[in-house]
C-alpha cells in the first residue's frame, strides 16, 4: 500500500500486466534490429521506469541516452511550445534510434523531438511508447512499438506524474477527478 493509492479511481494496468507487455515489446524490438546496435533515447522523466524495464527485455546489443524537454510549463496540456532542457550525449548521425516515451497524448512533444532528431540525420527513428491516448492526437505520429492504448483520461504511476507526484506508483491508474479537476470535463469512456 502507498498513501497515494487513495487518489486513484481505477487501476488500468497492474505491474504484472505491464511486465508482460514489456516482454513482448522487447521481443519485437530484438527481432527488428538485426544488423545494427540501436540507440534507445528516453524522453525524461516519464520514461524512466519503462526504459529501465524495457531494455532488460531487449536481447540484442543496444545503447541508451536521454533527453528532457519542457512542453507543459506547469500546464496539464501541451500548448505547442517545447524546448530542450537536456540534450543527447551522443551524436546520432547514421544511427538507428528508438525514441522511448511514457505516454503520447496530443503528439506535440514527440513530434517536436522527432523533427529535431531527424535534422541530425540518423539512419532511422522509430517511436516506442508505453501508453497511447489516440483520442487527443493532434500531430499524426507513426508509433512503431506501443504498449497499450488508453481512453481520454489523465493517468499516473509507473513514471507518469501529476504535478511531479505519483511517479512511484508501481501501476498505471486514473486519478480521481477531485485531484486533477480534469477528468470531469473529459468524455467518460472507461
Ligand atoms: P503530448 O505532447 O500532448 O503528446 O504530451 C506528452 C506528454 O504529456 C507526456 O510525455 C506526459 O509527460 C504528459 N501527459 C500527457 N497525458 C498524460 C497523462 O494522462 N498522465 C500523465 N502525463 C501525461
Ligand atoms: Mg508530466
Amino acid at each position: 500500500m502507498n498513501q497515494l493509492d487513495d487518489d486513484i479511481v481505477k487501476v488500468l494496468f497492474t505491474p504484472e500486466m505491464i511486465q508482460e507487455r514489456i516482454a513482448e515489446l522487447g521481443q519485437e524490438i530484438s527481432d527488428r534490429y538485426t544488423d545494427s546496435v540501436p540507440l534507445l533515447v528516453g524522453v525524461l522523466k516519464g520514461c524512466a521506469l519503462f526504459m529501465a524495464h524495457l531494455i532488460q527485455q531487449v536481447h540484442i546489443p543496444l545503447e541508451i541516452d536521454f533527453m528532457a524537454v519542457l512542453s507543459y510549463e506547469g500546464r496539464q496540456q501541451s500548448n505547442g511550445t517545447t524546448r530542450i532542457i537536456k540534450d543527447l550525449d551522443f551524436v546520432i548521425e547514421g544511427r538507428d534510434i528508438i525514441l522511448v516515451e511514457g505516454i503520447v497524448d496530443t503528439g506535440m512533444t514527440l513530434g517536436y523531438i522527432l523533427r529535431n532528431l531527424q535534422a541530425r540525420q540518423p539512419r532511422s527513428i522509430r517511436l516506442c511508447t508505453l501508453l497511447d491516448k489516440p483520442a487527443r492526437r493532434i500531430i499524426k505520429l507513426p508509433v512503431d512499438f506501443k504498449g497499450f492504448e488508453i481512453p481520454d483520461r489523465f493517468v499516473v504511476g509507473y513514471g507518469l506524474d501529476f504535478n511531479q507526484l505519483y511517479r512511484n506508483l508501481p501501476y498505471v491508474g486514473i486519478l480521481k477527478d477531485d485531484v486533477t479537476g480534469l477528468n470531469r470535463q473529459r468524455q467518460k469512456t472507461w
